[in-house]
Parts: C-alpha cells; sequence; structure tokens
C-alpha cells in the first residue's frame, strides 16, 4: 500500500502536523514490490530519492527480510533512483559485526545518515557520508557557483573529539566484535519471552536490537514505565513494542537480567 506521509511514514510523528512533505511516499518495506509499482505509476525520473532504514528501528524493529535489501537496492540502481541508507540507529556497530549495515550487506548507498552511535549519544551530534556523484555537482558545480549552505554548529569541534574519542573505544575495545556477539545473544535469550501470554512475537537476530511486540498494543507505554523499576530503560515503539537496544558491553549475566525484568514487569 502506498501512503502519503512524510519519510518515515510513523503516524504518531505525522497525525495532527497535517501534510509535511507533500511529495513523500511511503511503500512496503518487506517485498520490493511495492517500490516497483510506485516507480511505474509515478515514473523513474520523478523519484528523488528512496530512503531505507536497512532495520526499522522507531517504527517497531523490523529486520529485513532475507533478500529485501539486495532487491531495493538493485531496483534503485536499474531506475537510477538515489539510494538513502538511513542508519541513524544501525550504524557505527548496531548492526553487529560490522561499522554499518551498508557494509554488513554490500549496499553502496549514494547517501547514508548517521547520528546516535557516533558519540554514543554523549554529545549530540549528526553526519550525512555523501558519494561522489551527489557531492561533486554542489562542490564542483557547472559553471562554478557552488550551492552553498550551512548550520551554525555543524562540524561542531566539541562534538567532533567527542566522535573521535568515541570511535577510538570502539576500535580499541573491539566493540564491533560485542556487538556481533550480542546479535546472537540476545536474540537467544529473549526467545523465551515469546511464550509469554502478554506477548506476540519477539523481533531479534538482526543487530544488536530488539522488540518486544505485546498482545495488547496500548500497554506498551505503561509498561516501559514499568520496567524502569526494574531497571531496564527503553521506550515503546511501532504499535506496541518495546525496544531493547543494549550496551554492546552488556554481559550474558546481565541480558539474563532483563529478561528476568521484563518478565517481572510483564506479570
Ligand atoms: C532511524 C532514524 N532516522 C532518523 C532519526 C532522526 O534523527 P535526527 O533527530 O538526528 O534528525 C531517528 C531518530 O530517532 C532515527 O531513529
Amino acid at each position: 500500500m502506498v501512503r502519503r506521509r512524510a519519510l518515515a511514514g510513523i503516524p504518531g510523528n505525522h497525525d495532527g502536523y497535517g501534510e509535511l512533505m507533500p511529495d513523500a511516499r511511503t511503500v512496503a518495506w518487506d517485498t520490493g514490490k511495492g517500490l516497483l509499482e510506485l516507480i511505474e505509476d509515478l515514473g523513474a525520473e520523478r523519484i528523488a530519492a528512496f530512503f531505507c532504514e536497512p532495520v526499522i528501528g522507531a517504527g517497531g524493529v523490523y529486520p529485513p527480510p532475507a533478500g529485501y535489501l539486495d532487491e531495493v537496492r538493485r531496483i534503485c540502481r536499474e531506475h537510477n533512483i538515489l539510494f538513502v541508507a538511513d542508519e541513524v540507529i544501525t550504524g557505527f556497530g548496531r548492526i553487529g559485526g560490522d561499522w554499518f549495515a551498508s557494509t554488513k550487506f554490500g549496499l553502496e548507498p549514494d547517501m547514508v545518515t548517521t547520528a546516535k552511535g557516533l558519540t554514543s549519544g554523549y554529545v549530540p551530534m549528526g553526519a550525512v557520508f555523501i558519494a561522489p556523484r551527489v557531492a561533486e555537482p554542489f562542490f564542483e558545480p557547472a559553471g562554478g557557483v557552488w550551492w552553498r549552505h550551512g548550520y551554525t554548529y555543524g562540524g561542531h569541534a566539541g562534538a567532533a573529539a567527542a566522535a573521535m574519542a568515541n570511535l577510538d573505544i570502539i576500535e580499541q575495545e573491539d566493540l564491533l566484535a560485542a556487538a556481533a556477539r550480542l546479535e546472537t545473544s540476545l536474540h537467544q535469550k529473549l526467545a523465551v519471552l515469546a511464550d509469554h501470554p502478554a506477548v506476540e512475537e519477539v523481533r531479534s537476530g538482526t543487530g544488536a536490537v530488539a522488540a518486544i511486540q505485546l498482545v495488547d498494543a496500548s500497554a506498551a507505554l505503561g509498561l516501559a514505565k514499568t520496567l524502569r523499576k526494574h531497571g531496564i530503560a527503553t521506550r515503546a515503539v511501532g504499535a506496541g513494542g518495546i525496544q531493547i537496544s543494549p550496551a554492546f558491553i552488556i554481559t550474558d549475566e546481565q541480558l539474563d537480567e532483563l529478561v528476568a525484568g521484563i518478565t517481572a514487569a510483564l506479570g
């Protein structure tokens, strides 16, 4: 189904605002069919870019079905549509075993948006990586006139220093490998929760991130609050999901505590 919403298509971020970006469309997240139909409907020349979150995060933590990312990447290439990987969540290790989902899955995007893991949140900073075919016209424009733009705090030296220190720690403490182990251990440890009567499903297995989907979607906000009393910091995501996004250095014993805390809070 094609919906007319701003980029991410998350209802709670859109309802009440009217149309934010009237020409944004969202397509099915689990098959390339929706993207192909949209291209046929609109014409590839009218599509500026396809934005894709390799693992959907705030929308509920949905790992990509096997083959999906390859398929949409190929479709964009064939139709000369820019492929933008939104790696605000998946970037800088969260995808497990690699710096980025783009490298893990060989996506070669035209642009990559990043933020959270860049500084591990200690200082606010985001960054966009831009492939030459997109960047060059801005810096080597026909006619020699730059298309200039900037932000007051863009590339702030203090934030950049924090990012560099954070990236050093990720390298020195081999945290990409730690996140890869977590990808498996989190998946295995959380699996037991799928049998709980209040849980519809557990989504995990791609990256060091997971969601517990509740049968009663309206209970998620309350559960997120209750979980704090059990020492678990989390949030409600998507339609009735609880996001689990642990530190890469979490131990197996702490994962057991996490599962025990969630079980107690569900009770
Ligand atoms: C995947 C993803 N993309 C984009 C954003 C928005 O990022 P920013 O607030 O840096 O614009 C978020 C925020 O949580 C996100 O999770």
